[in-house]
């Protein structure tokens, strides 16, 4: 795949990268679509874990191109926000875990495909921000929705609301993000990370992110009713035997 966005799969581990060098990885429509594409290509090839980074030292994503929607119209732009909520769904519901790499800049429409994600792992270059305020608009990507879920309400309106840029420290300290690590430590860390998952039992890891996700979207007792189902639906899967077969013969498992 050549373009704004690409793909590689090894052992299991999708890497899709923003390479958009010309605007700091700012994510236009072209781009959008390229990233929905890649991630339908790498739920087909059955991938394990999914780490999205930024190409170069700069950026993950310095957001939405501002350049495109300066002049949108209303309809533009709620078909805009469409698209991007069609990305940071498709990484929300993508049936393994994913690891955002912010390896710089992410800003905007980039910190909302950030937390879109499972995990989130910065170098210690990284900016973070929900900056939208500044150019007189809103988080349009989830990140009115899915910001207050991970950092508590108060902390996410001034975010939203002061546009605050925050560095990797910071943003550990808030619960933005997993991780801090060294700029020439991150591929090293997200990799070690992503081969762990992807020896982990893929289904278990795919039932546990799905109704994780579950419980920022329905009530405790729809929300209980579908753990249940979900533990239930596991009894009799290769890995649920293997993993117990494992425990009481001692020995390690040899998960699908
Ligand atoms: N959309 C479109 N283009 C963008 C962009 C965005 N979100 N962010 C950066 N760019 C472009 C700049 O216009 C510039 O293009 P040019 O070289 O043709 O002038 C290029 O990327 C480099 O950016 P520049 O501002 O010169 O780099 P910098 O190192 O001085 O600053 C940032 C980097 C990230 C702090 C700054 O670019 C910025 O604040 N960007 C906007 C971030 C934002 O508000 N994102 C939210 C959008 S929803």
């Amino acid at each position: 795949m050549t373009g704004p966005i690409s793909l590689a799969l090894d052992d299991g581990v999708a890497t899709v990268t923003i390479d958009r060098p010309e605007s700091l990885n700012a994510l236009n429509s072209a781009a959008l679509d390229a990233l929905l594409d890649a991630l339908d290509e790498a739920e087909e090839r059955e991938a394990r874990v999914l780490v999205l980074t930024g190409a170069g030292e700069t950026a993950f994503a310095a957001g939405a191109d501002i350049e495109e929607m300066a002049d949108f119209s209303t309809p533009e732009a709620h078909a805009y926000a469409s698209l991007g909520h069609d990305v940071t769904r498709a990484i929300e519901t993508f049936p393994a875990p994913a690891i955002a790499a912010i390896n710089g800049y992410a800003l905007g429409g980039g910190l909302e495909l950030a937390l879109a994600c499972d995990l989130r792992v910065a170098s210690e270059r990284a900016v973070l921000g929900q900056t939208e305020t500044d150019l007189g608009i809103v988080p349009g990507w989830g990140g009115t929705q899915r910001l207050p879920r991970l950092v508590g309400d108060e902390t996410a309106r001034r975010l939203v609301y002061f546009g605050d840029r925050v560095d990797a420290q910071d943003a550990h300290e808030l619960g933005l993000v997993g991780d801090v690590v060294a700029n020439d430590e991150l591929d090293g860390h997200v990799a070690a990370l992503a081969s762990d998952l992807a020896a982990r039992p893929r289904f278990a890891l795919a039932a546990a992110k799905e109704a994780i996700t579950q419980s920022h979207e329905t009530d405790l007792a729809a929300g209980l009713d579908f753990e249940r189902r979900t533990w239930a639906s596991l009894f009799g899967t290769h890995d649920q035997r293997e993993g117990m077969a494992a425990f009481l013969e001692e020995r390690d498992p040899a998960f699908e």
